[in-house]
Order: C-alpha cells, then sequence, then structure tokens
C-alpha cells in the first residue's frame, strides 16, 4: 500500500515539474513566473484543486511518442478568489512552449464546460506558441472546440484572458472572444502571424513588442483592456477585478463589506466645473469621489482617454462607469470612445451591473478621419448598447450635454432610469458660438449684436432648466450630493424589469 501512495506522490511530483529545472530557470530569467506559481498567487492560499494532471499527448508524429510531459504544457482546475469559485488554465511555456495539442485542448474544454455548469468566471493564463506543430489538423481542431465554447458562455460567465507571454496563432482567438484581455508589460505580446511572416509577406520589419506587445494593445489597437509591469502586479489586478464582477448573469452583482457611508457628501464638487465652459477638469476625480472608498478599477485607461470606463461600488455593490473626459479631446465622442464604451455597457448590461453615466460632451468630434473611420457605425454601437440596455441606467449631466451626443449617453429618450444635471449642465443642440453663427447669420457683420444674442442664447438654452421643465431631467441636484442621490436611485431601481420583445438576436452594427 505505502507503495503505491509513493507512486502518487512521485507521478505528482514529476508532472509539478513541468518541462524541467532548465526550463523553469529559463522561464524565471526572462522575468515570468511558472504556470503553477501564477495559479498559486491567483487563488486563495490552497483552494486550488487540480484536474488532469496525468494527461499525455497521444501523438507518434516526429518522434513525440519519446516525449510525454504530464500535464501536457497546460494546469487547469479551480478554486476560489476571496472566497468565490473560479475556473483556471494556465499555459505552461516550458512544456512544448504551452503549445496546444489534442489533449492539451480536451483539458481546457473540460474546464470550460465545468465553468459552464457551475455558472463561475473562467480566467485563462496564456503563455504559448500556438497550434502544437507536430499535431497539424488535431490540434488546429481542438482551437475550434475551444472557441466554440468561448461563444456559448459570452455573456454567461465572465471569461478574463491573461497574456503573460507569447501568445500566437491560434492563441489569441480565444482571448478576443472573451470580456476582457490584459498583458504584461515587456515579456508578453499577442499577433496573429509573427515578425518572421510579417517579413515575407509585406517586407515590413518588425519586433515582437512593436507588432503586438502591451504598449500596443492597451493604447493603439484597444485589443487589450489594461496592462501591468510584472506577473504579480497583473495577477493581483486580476483578483481585485474578479471581486466586481457578478459569478455570472443570473447572480447579480457581489455585495462587500462596505465602510464609506452612502450619505457621504464631497463639498468640493461644488467647485469642480471652472467656470470658463472650455477649461477642462478631471472626471476621474467626480468618479473617485462618488465611488465606495475611492476604489475604482479602470479598464483601457491608456486607450480613447477621452471616455472613462470601469467599476466602482456603491454601497458595497458593484455599478459601471462611463464617464466622458474633459481633459482629453474636451471628452468629444469619436470611434474609439463610442467602441470603448459601447462594449463596456453590454458587458454591464449581459451581466446584471448597473450603469452610472456621467456626461460632459461637447458631441461627436466632425472631420473626414472620423467619417472615413465609421463614426457613423461606432456612434451607433454605443447607442444601441444604451438602448438596448435593460439594467439600471442613472445619468448625471455636469456640463455639456451636446448634439447627438446628449441623446447617446444614456439620455431619459432611450431608456435613463433617473437623469440628473448638476446647476452647471448645459443641454443644446450645440454652444453658443456654433449655434448664434448659424440662426443669427445675418448679424456676424455686428459684434455687438452677436455679443446680445449670444448672451440671450446662453440665457436661455445653456442651462439644465429647458430640459427639466420637459421633465428630461428628472432634478437638478447639488454637486456635493451626487453620491447620496445616486445611491437612493440605485436602491430604488433594484428591481427594475424590463421587458424586451423576444428575437433570436439583435442587430448590433458591429
Ligand atoms: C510545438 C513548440 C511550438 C509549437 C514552441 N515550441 N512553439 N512546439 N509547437 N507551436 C517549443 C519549441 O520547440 C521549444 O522546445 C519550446 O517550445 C520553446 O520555444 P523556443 O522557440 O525555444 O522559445 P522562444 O525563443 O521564446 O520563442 C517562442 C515562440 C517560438 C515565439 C513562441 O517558439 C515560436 O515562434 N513558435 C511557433 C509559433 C507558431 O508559429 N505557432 C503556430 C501558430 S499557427 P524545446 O524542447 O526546445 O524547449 C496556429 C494555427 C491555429 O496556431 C489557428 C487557429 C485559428
Amino acid at each position: 500500500m505505502k507503495d503505491i501512495l509513493d507512486r502518487l506522490d512521485e507521478r505528482r511530483a514529476s508532472a509539478r515539474g513541468g518541462g524541467g529545472k532548465r526550463r523553469i530557470e529559463a522561464q524565471h530569467q526572462r522575468g515570468k513566473l511558472t504556470a503553477r506559481e501564477r495559479i498559486d498567487l491567483l487563488m486563495d492560499r490552497n483552494s486550488f484543486e487540480e484536474f488532469d494532471m496525468f494527461i499525455e499527448h497521444r501523438s507518434t508524429d516526429f518522434g513525440m511518442e519519446k516525449t510525454k510531459i504530464a500535464g501536457d504544457g497546460v494546469v487547469t482546475g479551480w478554486g476560489t478568489i476571496n472566497g468565490r469559485s473560479v475556473f483556471v488554465f494556465a499555459k505552461d511555456f516550458t512544456v512544448f512552449g504551452g503549445s496546444l495539442s489534442e489533449t492539451h485542448a480536451q483539458k481546457i474544454m473540460k474546464i470550460q464546460d465545468m465553468a459552464m455548469r457551475a455558472r463561475a468566471p473562467i480566467i485563462g493564463l496564456f503563455d504559448a506558441g500556438g497550434a502544437r506543430i507536430q499535431e497539424g489538423v488535431a490540434a488546429l481542431g481542438g482551437y475550434g472546440e475551444v472557441f466554440k465554447r468561448n461563444v456559448v458562455a459570452s455573456g454567461v460567465i465572465p471569461q478574463i484572458s491573461v497574456i503573460m507571454g507569447p501568445c500566437a496563432g491560434g492563441d489569441v482567438y480565444s482571448p478576443a472572444m472573451t470580456d476582457f484581455i490584459f498583458m504584461v508589460r515587456d515579456t508578453s505580446y499577442m499577433f496573429v502571424t509573427g515578425p518572421d511572416v510579417v517579413k515575407t509577406v509585406t517586407n515590413e520589419i518588425v519586433t515582437a513588442e512593436e507588432l503586438g506587445g502591451a504598449s500596443v494593445h492597451a493604447t493603439k489597437s484597444s485589443i487589450a483592456d489594461g496592462a501591468y509591469d510584472n506577473d504579480v502586479e497583473c495577477i493581483l489586478q486580476m483578483r481585485r477585478l474578479i471581486d466586481f464582477l457578478p459569478a455570472n448573469s443570473a447572480d447579480g452583482v457581489p455585495e462587500w463589506p462596505s465602510f464609506d457611508n452612502v450619505d457621504r457628501t464631497e463639498p468640493s464638487l461644488d467647485t469642480l466645473v471652472p467656470d470658463n465652459p472650455n477649461k477642462p477638469y478631471d472626471i476621474k476625480e467626480l468618479i473617485l469621489k462618488t465611488v465606495d472608498e475611492g476604489d475604482f478599477f479602470e479598464l483601457s485607461e491608456t486607450f480613447a482617454r477621452n471616455i472613462v470606463i470601469g467599476f466602482g461600488r456603491i454601497a458595497g455593490r458593484t455599478v459601471g462607469f462611463v464617464a466622458n473626459q474633459p481633459m482629453v479631446l474636451a471628452g468629444v465622442l469619436d470611434c474609439d470612445a463610442s467602441r470603448k464604451a459601447a462594449r463596456f455597457v453590454r458587458f454591464c448590461d449581459a451581466f446584471n451591473i448597473p450603469i452610472v453615466t456621467f456626461v460632459d460632451v461637447p458631441g461627436f468630434l466632425p472631420g473626414t478621419a472620423q467619417e472615413y473611420g465609421g463614426l457613423i457605425k461606432h456612434g451607433a454601437k454605443l447607442l444601441f448598447a444604451y438602448s438596448q440596455a435593460t439594467v439600471p441606467l442613472v445619468t448625471v449631466i455636469t456640463r455639456k450635454a451636446f448634439g447627438g451626443a446628449y441623446d447617446v449617453m444614456a439620455s431619459k429618450h432611450i431608456g435613463g432610469d433617473v437623469n440628473y444635471a448638476w446647476p452647471t449642465a448645459q443641454i443644446a443642440v450645440m454652444g453658443a458660438k456654433g449655434a448664434v453663427e448659424i440662426i443669427f447669420r445675418a448679424d456676424i457683420g455686428d459684434p455687438e449684436k452677436i455679443a446680445a444674442r449670444t448672451r440671450e442664447y446662453e440665457e436661455r438654452f445653456l442651462s439644465p432648466f429647458i430640459a427639466a421643465e420637459r421633465g428630461y431631467i428628472d432634478d437638478v441636484i447639488m454637486p456635493h450630493a451626487t453620491r447620496p442621490r445616486i445611491a437612493r436611485a440605485l436602491a430604488m431601481l433594484r428591481g427594475k424589469t424590463v421587458e424586451m420583445p423576444g428575437r433570436k438576436h439583435d442587430n448590433l452594427p458591429v
């Protein structure tokens, strides 16, 4: 009996050794943790239960039958993060470069199926060389099975992908279909085809970092929702993110103890908006002063910075925040900002996370670059996302809400439940200068007349009261009372129920 028990220990130890000491050292020398070290850090202590530790590949081509390593390049299982169940798979770069074989794919599929059955989030840690070249179509088939499961799980359980090394070929498309992608700076990169293929096909010479590093995907392509300096920081941030997310689309948001009084007022907000309407201010200050304990998890921080998105809590419960940022491009809506916010609104709606929208938007960005870039379609994505959302929508207009952008930013007309404005709000078709130059074109040569007309327009239209007189704004609130007013609105809306007509699915302008 003792021998049998010892044999189990030996086999476990051998599987835990992955691709061997030399490759583990190489992994560390590159500043990367191993798959098991990453999982240890991600999960609560001693909570990780590993599955399929003894799985080996079945390939016999190219002498592969002589090189079998237990686990076959991916560590899979489940555990808890702050007490809540989470499923995980971590590619083990020390075993065949983490490449995906038929059996490797089967391990991931099993975890995906279990996560779906348990209705719990799944996190994938990527560090891999794509399809196992020696397995050919068996590997490609495996990818297809994983992709299909990503799509079936979309909107049912949160799916998070963390890129912690190379991620190429088939490995990029599974993350691309999950809810969030995070990267580690300098040690991770993602691309469909690597620098060598790029050079052959297009003659372009680029490094892996220039082609698909975190600096590219978190700022230019918007593929990544965030980037962190190293494995440890990245994983600790994933623990923090999971705390904000519901386990699935039915459970509702998690509730954590909060020591921040919901009735807390913030007198400093009364002077946040400058007297000069063209002067910027930082909308993040409003978000940080509204959420519990100033704890805000910002997403896509370095992409389309003219709009801010992320999770915070009010009364211990998760809220999604969308806010125009006057500090960047005056908070204008352009193609990138519209896409960024639209995807976030849809995530929140899918997982029953209420949305708070802070509005200070001068309109959509004019110009050929935007129009050629599809501003109509991208803007429509945000309009569509808000219009289709059935979660509680609370909107606060702090300053400008001009033109179509007024409608888009969770206005009453497209489904806003509670719409507030600060006394500094200006809700109109456009700003005073543009408006006066159009409707009083005949007076343009007379500066006195134009000044009088501008004053008249500002007094009449650039206030929250015209909208409030029509009931488009439910109340004009004092800035310092923003947190308590939002908290009360959200509490009132907890049981919100909206029936949308039955259909196969909508046709979002993708
Ligand atoms: C089998 C692989 C492998 C792969 C790496 N290895 N990629 N084994 N299949 N795809 C093995 C190497 O042989 C090596 O084994 C170990 O992993 C580490 O690889 P190195 O090349 O030494 O590491 P490094 O220099 O860091 O380079 C990492 C890398 C490179 C950039 C990922 O290995 C690479 O370019 N690999 C191929 C990437 C690729 O083209 N994959 C196919 C994509 S096509 P030893 O024994 O020496 O440690 C694809 C199609 C799917 O995925 C499409 C579905 C839609």
